[in-house]
């Protein structure tokens, strides 16, 4: 049978390739704005990955970068901000010149539009080439979007070339707050100029999900209610919010993580096979999914927030309320967990449990199937579930949790696991910084690992009457200890639903750092 040859692959970076090959970038200027350019999300990652991507080549030649905040600094100053986190070596010193050379910075007001007409004049006088593209970063609180968007919509629009806006989250604080900002940034820009960024979907093992899903015959029989029991996603960080306790009780870790990034790995455990690898073929899928959960309901929910461990050093001591910039009396959630299902013919019945958390034992991100028990059993029950485990991170990994006979005179099975280990497999292999990659995929007009407005609708939908419902009644959360894994009703909603845990799974690294 012949193969379809899709022409336009956005799989594996060709999309990069084919642009670059197609258009002579040397003949046009990029210009990168950077609203905001003095905060912390400039400093701490925007700039580093600008940076990077400049020192790897992975720019076109002739791109600028140009900051832009109400502060009052000089390049110097940003330059000072940044480099602690620009991993710049003794031998980079030149790229490094060649770089800051190419960045200006401008103090303005976000609500004047004076201030906007002469950053227009700014970029124009940049722009030597016939045609000119801007990509404006809004690395801003979601307090000045509204009036910074409009004056670029009406001061600094490139007309020689296209205009790409990119957002950072938070995306409103619920449904309705949300469809405020996609009418007002719609209003402005058309969609394919829009770039929301959930940078859990510039990470290598998220994007691989869809590789694994739709690249492999293995997996595809036993994707769905028939051979898995529960698919289990988690977010966990070893430090709390101490000092961002301002932002964060705003938030809570429902819109902080799960709305996002644990919905978005969802979607690409849960949607069908898309037509194609094209944007938007892949987000009709995933939002297909997002359509079929109910919004998440309190019984299913549960909520926890950390407290101090006395017998810890420094901020371990330090519960969220112990924060000066946490209000006393907060009920804000720093811990979550809860269960989602998706009513399709694929997943009905199967609970996918969101959890996450700050100040818990461990860094971790990772996807979790575990499969059903293998029905006539005649191993006597020694048989534990399959599980199939992708880590997003730290080390990112693919193992499968499987029975093999203990090797040598015995007869009887043995967990052990089929582990493909990036470290060990890829040696010489640099993945890639999430942000990395979507920038790029900004230059390269690729809204693959963007998300469209429509499934950011349906994912506040989802979320929107828990949120409320928890601020309505302050329902209170449970006390965990720093360090810990969390409060156990966590670990009872994962039994109730149906996770097993059975605690006998001993992993031996056989490479050890
Ligand atoms: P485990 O059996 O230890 O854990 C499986 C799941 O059970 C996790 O989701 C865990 O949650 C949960 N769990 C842990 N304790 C309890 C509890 N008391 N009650 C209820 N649920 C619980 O297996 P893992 O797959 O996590 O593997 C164990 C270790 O081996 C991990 O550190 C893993 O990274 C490592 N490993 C590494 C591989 C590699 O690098 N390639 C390959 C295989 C394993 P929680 O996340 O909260 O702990
Ligand atoms: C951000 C959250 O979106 O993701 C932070 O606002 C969180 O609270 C961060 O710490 C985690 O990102 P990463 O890439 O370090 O896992």
């Amino acid at each position: 049978m012949a193969r379809v040859v899709r022409t336009r692959s956005e799989v594996f970076g060709q999309i990069r390739r084919e642009l670059y090959d197609e258009h002579d970038f040397g003949e046009v200027t990029h210009i990168f704005i950077i609203m905001g350019a003095s905060g912390d999300l400039a400093k701490k990652k925007i700039y580093p990955t600008l940076w990077w991507l400049f020192k790897d080549r992975l720019l076109p030649k002739e791109t600028y970068f140009v900051g832009f905040a109400r502060s009052r600094l000089t390049l110097d100053d940003i330059r000072t901000a940044c480099l602690p986190y620009m991993k710049v070596k003794d031998e980079d010193d030149e790229l490094l010149s060649a770089f800051i050379c190419r960045n200006s910075y401008l103090a303005g007001s976000y609500t004047e539009a004076e201030s906007f007409i002469q950053l227009q004049t700014h970029l124009d006088s940049l722009c030597h080439s016939a045609t000119a593209n801007h990509l404006f970063y809004l690395a801003l609180p979601p307090s000045v979007y509204h009036d910074v968007t409009k004056n670029i919509r009406e001061h600094c629009m490139s007309n020689k070339g296209w205009n790409r806006v990119i957002v950072e989250k938070p995306f409103g604080r619920d449904l309705q707050s949300s469809e405020e900002l996609s009418a007002h940034l719609s209003a402005l820009f058309s969609e394919e100029q829009i770039y929301r960024i959930d940078h859990y979907l510039g990470k290598e093992m998220v994007q691989n999900l869809m590789v694994l899903r739709f690249g492999n015959r293995i997996f595809g029989p036993i994707w769905n209610r028939e051979s898995v029991a529960c698919v289990i996603l988690t977010f966990k960080e070893p430090f709390g919010t101490y000092g961002r306790g301002g932002y964060f009780d705003d938030f809570g870790i429902i819109r902080d993580v799960m709305q996002n990034h644990l919905l978005q790995m969802l979607t690409l455990v849960a949607m069908e096979k898309p037509a194609s690898t094209s944007s938007d073929d892949v987000r009709d899928e995933k939002v297909k999914v997002l359509k079929c959960i109910s919004p998440v309901a309190l019984s299913d929910v549960v909520l926890g927030q950390y407290v101090g461990n006395p017998e810890g050093e420094g901020d371990v001591k330090m519960g969220y309320l112990d924060d000066p910039t946490v209000p006393e009396d907060s009920h804000t959630a720093t811990f979550a967990t809860a269960v989602l299902y998706v009513h399709n013919e694929r997943w009905e019945g199967v609970p996918f449990v969101l959890r996450c958390g700050k100040a818990l034992n461990e860094r971790k991100a990772e996807v979790r199937l575990q499969f059903t028990d293998v029905p006539g059993d005649i191993f006597n029950l020694q048989c534990q579930r399959n599980e199939l485990v992708v880590r997003v991170q730290p080390d990112e990994a693919i193992y499968a949790k499987m029975m093999s006979k203990k090797p040598g005179v015995y007869f009887n099975p043995e967990e052990t696991e089929l582990d493909l280990t990036y470290r060990s497999r890829y040696k010489d292999v640099k993945l890639p910084d999430a942000y990395e990659r979507l920038i790029l995929d900004v230059f390269s007009g690729s809204q693959m690992h963007f998300v469209r407005s429509d499934e950011l609708r349906e994912a506040w939908r989802i979320f929107t009457p828990l949120l409320h419902q928890i601020e309505a009644e302050k329902a209170q959360p449970i006390p965990y200890t720093y360090g810990s894994r969390g409060p156990k009703e966590a670990d009872e909603l994962m039994k109730r639903v149906g996770f097993r845990y059975e605690g006998t799974y001993k992993w031996v690294d056989p490479n050890p750092v």
